[in-house]
């Protein structure tokens, strides 16, 4: 389609294409010209209702490395302080006639509501605990490099797997692609019917872990906890967070993700993050290729391309 909202649904080939196009692109941002004109004369504006580093940074880089002119739509000084609303703020920008909207919002299902309210291409930059299928891209981009593929890989998904949309976009990713797909989290961290997704469920790191591949961290989301998911950070920390002693479970070549912003010390131990198992500063380089990737491969749909 004309957007990009999820994983679910891309086939196998779709997604292989993205990452074959990316590729071309990390070899082109390691150097010192970097700039194509696929998005000359085109408009991009990001539009993100919630904070962001890697993601909104990237798709700005991606775009003005396409030649895009792209505007970053600051929502704190905007008149949704004011109380205009998500859609009409959509059709407000519509009328400028953007050509490609970036859009991070943190209602699940709000980007595909605003998709259908433009004219122009949306990306979801992360909607919710719904799905950030930029995140998957990037992330199956780093799992290909380092291990020369995805199917047949065991990757574990461990921690926060319930407000996760970073969970869901990658598990989508990963079955579609053949990996065998692990979750592993408190049961106060898992969404019901999370075996429906086509993952198997432990409870424990240490079974969870067991001869893993890849062991994917999530961010233990405690903004979007009211009531009490977990007895405390330390006693979190003490069973889910990985550390030397719990990573030893996986495969000795295992490689350790994830997506950012980490909490040190709460899911993850420094010493691992900045460990020579960790892939977690090629993720972010890899962001960049894959957001160009996205935006190349929709440039292609606008009309009069
Ligand atoms: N991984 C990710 O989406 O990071 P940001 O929230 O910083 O964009």
């Amino acid at each position: 389609g004309r957007d990009l909202i999820g994983m679910e649904g891309l086939s196998a080939g779709e997604i292989t294409g993205l990452l074959d196009l990316a590729e071309e692109f990390v070899e082109l941002n390691r150097q010192i010209e970097k700039k194509r004109t696929t998005l000359r004369g085109r408009t991009q504006i990001n539009l993100f209702f919630e904070a962001s580093t890697r993601t909104q940074s990237s798709f700005e880089i991606a775009g003005k490395r396409l030649g895009a002119d792209v505007m970053n739509m600051s929502v704190a000084s905007s008149s949704v302080k004011k109380g205009e609303t998500l859609i009409d703020t959509a059709i407000t920008l519509n009328a400028m006639h953007p050509d490609i909207l970036v859009v991070r919002h943190h209602a699940s299902g709000a980007v595909a509501l605003l998709a259908r309210k433009v004219d122009c291409c949306v990306v979801n930059a992360g909607d919710g605990a719904h799905e950030h299928p930029t995140q998957a891209l990037l992330d199956a981009l780093t799992i290909r490099r380092n291990k020369g593929r995805i199917q047949g890989l065991t990757v574990a998904i461990c921690g926060d797997v319930l407000h996760s949309r970073v969970a869901r976009s990658n598990i989508a990713l990963l079955n579609t692609m053949g990996a065998k797909v692990r979750v592993v989290a408190p049961s106060t961290l898992l969404p019901s019917g999370v075996e429906t997704l086509g993952v198997e469920v432990f409870r424990t790191m240490e079974a969870g872990l067991e001869g893993a591949d890849i062991v994917m961290m999530l961010r233990l989301q405690r903004e979007r906890m009211a009531g009490s998911f977990i007895p405390s950070v330390k006693e979190y920390f003490h069973y889910f967070g990985l550390d030397e002693a719990k990573l030893r479970y996986a495969a000795p070549d295992a490689l350790v993700m994830h997506p950012g912003p980490m909490n040190r010390g709460v899911e993850i131990d420094s010493a691992i993050a900045d460990g020579a198992q960790s892939l977690i500063r090629e993720q972010v380089e890899m962001g960049v290729a894959v957001r160009m990737a996205v935006l190349d491969s929709l440039a292609r749909k606008l009309p009069n391309a």
